[in-house]
Parts: C-alpha cells; sequence; structure tokens
C-alpha cells in the first residue's frame, strides 16, 4: 500500500454478524503495513459518547429521542476523534455509524428516512465513509451466534425477529443507494475467507 492520506472505514450489519471480529484483524493488518489507525465505535468513541451509549443500549427511549442521541453521540465523536484523526493523516475504523441509524432506528423503528436524512446533513454533511463493510446475514444465524457467546443481551439485541428483519432490510436498502461506498459481505462465510476479502478491498480502494 502507498502512503497517503487517512481513510474513513465503517464496519456495519446486525448484531452478532462479525464486525467486532474482522475490525480487530484489519487494524492489526493495517498497523502492520504503517499506518496509524484508531479503532473506534458508535455510540460511544468519546467520554459523553459512551455515557450516552451505556443509556441508548439498556434505557428505555422514545424512538425519535434515541435517534437523536445517536446523532449527538456522533456530532462530539466526529469533532473529538473522528476529524482530528484523519487530519493528521491516521486511518480511522468505526464499528457502526450513520448507516446503523438508517437501519435500526428507520428500519427498526419505523422512524421517516427523510428526517434521519436532515439529521445526517446537519451532523456530518461535509463528511462520509470512503469504504464501510456491511456484514449480512440471516437474523437467526446472527442470533444463534450471539447466544453461543452466553453473555446478557443489550435492547437492540433482545428485540423481536421482525426489528431484526427489518434492520437487515433497511441496511441493503442503504448498500444499493450507495455501492461505490458499501460493500456487502456475505458473513455466512469462514472468518479466513471474509478477512482476505476485506485485506484484498482495503488495499484495492484505500492506496
Ligand atoms: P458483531 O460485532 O457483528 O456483533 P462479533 O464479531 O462479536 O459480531 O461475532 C459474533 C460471534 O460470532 C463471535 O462469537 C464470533 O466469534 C462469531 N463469528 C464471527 N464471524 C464468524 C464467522 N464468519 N463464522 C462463524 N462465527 C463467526
Ligand atoms: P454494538 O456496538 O454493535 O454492540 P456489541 O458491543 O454488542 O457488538 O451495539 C450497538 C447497538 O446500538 C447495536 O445494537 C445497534 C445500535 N445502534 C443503533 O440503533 N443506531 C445507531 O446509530 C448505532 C450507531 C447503533
Amino acid at each position: 500500500m502507498s502512503a497517503g492520506k487517512g481513510k474513513f472505514i465503517t464496519f456495519e450489519g446486525i448484531d452478532g454478524a462479525g464486525k467486532s471480529t474482522h475490525i480487530a484483524t484489519v487494524v492489526e493488518f493495517l498497523r502492520a503495513r504503517g499506518r496509524a489507525v484508531i479503532s473506534t465505535r458508535e455510540p460511544g468513541g468519546t467520554p459523553l459518547g459512551e455515557k450516552l451509549r451505556e443509556l441508548l443500549l439498556h434505557e428505555a427511549i422514545y424512538p425519535e429521542t434515541e435517534a437523536l442521541l445517536m446523532f449527538a453521540a456522533r456530532r462530539e465523536h466526529l469533532a473529538r476523534v473522528i476529524e482530528p484523526a484523519l487530519a493528521r493523516g491516521a486511518w480511522v475504523v468505526c464499528d457502526r455509524f450513520s448507516d446503523a441509524t438508517y437501519a435500526y432506528q428507520g428500519g427498526g423503528r419505523g422512524m421517516d428516512r427523510a428526517r434521519l436524512s436532515s439529521l445526517e446533513r446537519w451532523t456530518h454533511g461535509h463528511l462520509q465513509p470512503d469504504l464501510t463493510f456491511l456484514f449480512d446475514l440471516p437474523p437467526n444465524v446472527a442470533g444463534g451466534r450471539i447466544a453461543r457467546q452466553g453473555r446478557a443481551l443489550d435492547k437492540f439485541e433482545r428485540e423481536d425477529a421482525g426489528f431484526h428483519r427489518r434492520v437487515r432490510e433497511a441496511y441493503l436498502e442503504r448498500a444499493a443507494s450507495a455501492p461505490d461506498r458499501i460493500c456487502v459481505v456475505d458473513a455466512g462465510r469462514s472468518l479466513e475467507e471474509i478477512g482476505k476479502m476485506i485485506e484484498e478491498i482495503v488495499v484495492a480502494r484505500c492506496s
């Protein structure tokens, strides 16, 4: 990979699809090639964002408030972490970003997409990820993976099958509307196959 400016790469998909696993791999891959990389997440990534995450993942919140809090946490994250990192030439690898709001608050909760789009423009009209990996998997398969982890579920993971199906569909709609940015990954393939594909795409698209 040639030296150059930092890139903003996001990972998306329903819970249990494999994002966290592959973020760790791609961060290691980039660092081994001499890149300065920060690995961060949403909601979260700043002290305020992590406090909001705690509320968002565990409290019952009215859907519109939930969407506004996601964007509030995002604005803080952009201003304090993402934009400064990109400005100094670092790469930013982020576990979820605005596509998740379209999927969960738009698809899952049924919020109007035009409202989300105006909040998105307000929050980061000037900036989009350079590349997004969407991990696509049937919700029952992802649910099985989470169940095998044997951990406590958060508020979103406890939602019913219909919610997770709508989230998946909304993600696929997003991918169809931004095919140059969003790369759909068949998350049912092996860890090795997925890892190799991601590395090839990162090298091809971000060099
Ligand atoms: P996410 O961050 O998308 O919620 P994780 O990376 O935490 O998902 O993965 C959820 C579980 O599924 C973990 O136990 C992980 O080891 C397992 N897993 C991830 N990718 C695969 C895969 N391709 N095949 C089988 N199991 C996987
Ligand atoms: P996530 O970081 O994926 O959890 P884990 O640590 O278990 O892998 O969890 C964040 C949750 O927040 C996830 O269920 C999706 C949800 N979410 C939204 O609903 N809207 C958003 O805009 C974002 C960024 C996340």
